[in-house]
């Protein structure tokens, strides 16, 4: 089911939580709402519900306009950071519960609740109360409530918050699976850029209650529209450098960096550009020469992670695979990849 947003407004006394916000969902993707906090995820996904009513714009699930449709009538399944399960009722009754309250017949229920048990794989889990349950199985029977009733949406909203790393990064995989399996059009709001890379099919990036970039992962990190989605993803966090075009190429301090031809074509002598310098694409032995002093090293399990202090005071930072081979204070001389560089005009749009 394709969900569309078109021009959705909502404020909240004075705050303006989303203005004009576009987007549309597609039929059976898993699409990552991320952004900041306070920028309107939660507000854009309980306005698709229907727990909040918009101020203007529309809401359409397919050809269905459900823009003034109140929750219950809008087919949707929703799971929250809390996973506000039940706590006297079993596994299975807080999984029956959405089938109970329509009064479906008990055989209906039970073939129900079994199947959607099977592919959350909880089906040993049914007879047990939520305090018997551990984070992580207590948000499957949640998943598994959402879903019993084949909504034509899923809407999660931080489902993984509450869970310890470990956890976290199982359930991302798991939710993944299920997503695919079930084939559900699902929208996951988080905050977390790497679970939104790592999860979803595309994401939406929101800031102030406006989309910034709506993208796959690697179209989001490879070709960011702006210097917020470029800061936003991406650990370590993108370096920027504000410097000048000079005779077709980057200059600022102790940095001067070849643009691409294409670039050069559009950029004049002179003109305020900021460069964008990943971790990745500073190594040593590469060719367009960066140097400084290593202000710290972090060992970081199978890379190690620099700081490189330059002339200028930028920190520039390396992601090298490997335990550290150098060390704090040692003056270095190592390259950079030109091809990963990503320039911006000084308003922040991409270059
Ligand atoms: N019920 C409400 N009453 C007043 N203001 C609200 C209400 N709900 C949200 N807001 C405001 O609207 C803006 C967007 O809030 P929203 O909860 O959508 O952010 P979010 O992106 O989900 O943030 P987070 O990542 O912290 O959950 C914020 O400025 C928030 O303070
Ligand atoms: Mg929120």
């Amino acid at each position: 089911m394709d969900i569309w947003l078109q021009d959705v407004s909502k404020s909240f006394d004075k705050v303006s939580a989303l203005q004009g916000l576009e987007l549309h969902v597609r039929s059976g993707e898993l699409l990552g709402l991320l952004g900041p906090s306070g920028c309107g995820k939660t507000t854009a996904l309980f306005s698709i519900c229907g727990l909040h009513r918009i101020d203007a714009g529309r809401i359409l699930f397919g050809e269905r306009d459900v823009t003034h449709l109140p929750p219950q009538a809008r087919n949707v399944g929703l799971v929250f950071q809390s996973y506000a399960l039940y706590p006297h009722l079993t596994s299975y009754e807080n999984i029956a519960f959405p089938l109970r309250v329509r009064r479906m017949k008990k055989d209906v229920v039970d073939e129900r609740v079994c199947r959607i048990a099977e592919i959350l794989q909880i089906e040993t889990l049914l007879e047990r109360r939520p305090e018997q349950l551990s984070g992580g199985q207590q948000q499957r029977v949640a998943v598994a409530r959402a879903l019993v009733r084949d909504p034509d949406v899923l809407l999660m909203d931080e489902p993984l918050a509450n869970l310890d790393a470990r956890l976290r990064l199982e359930m991302r995989s798991e939710l993944r699976r299920i997503q695919r399996d079930t084939g559900t059009t699902t929208l996951l709001v988080t905050h977390d850029q790497s679970e939104a890379m790592s999860m979803c099919d595309r994401i939406a990036l929101m800031n102030g209650g406006r989309l910034e970039q709506v993208g796959s992962p690697e179209e989001i990190y490879r070709q960011p529209a702006n210097q917020f989605v470029a800061g936003f993803v991406g650990t370590p966090t993108i370096v920027f450098c504000e410097g000048r075009a000079k005779s077709g190429r980057f200059v600022s301090g102790s940095l001067d960096l070849p643009v691409s031809a294409d670039l050069k074509t559009r950029i004049h002598d002179g003109a305020k550009i900021i460069a964008g310098i990943r971790a990745e694409i500073v190594q040593p032995h590469l060719s367009v020469p960066v140097q400084g002093t290593i202000a710290f090293v972090e060992p970081v399990g199978r890379e190690s992670h620099y700081g490189i202090l330059l002339g200028d005071g930028t920190t520039l930072r390396s992601v090298q695979t490997g335990a550290p081979r150098f060390h704090s204070g040692e003056t270095i001389s190592w390259g950079l990849d030109p091809k990963g560089l990503l320039f911006f005009a000084h308003d922040g749009t991409r270059l």
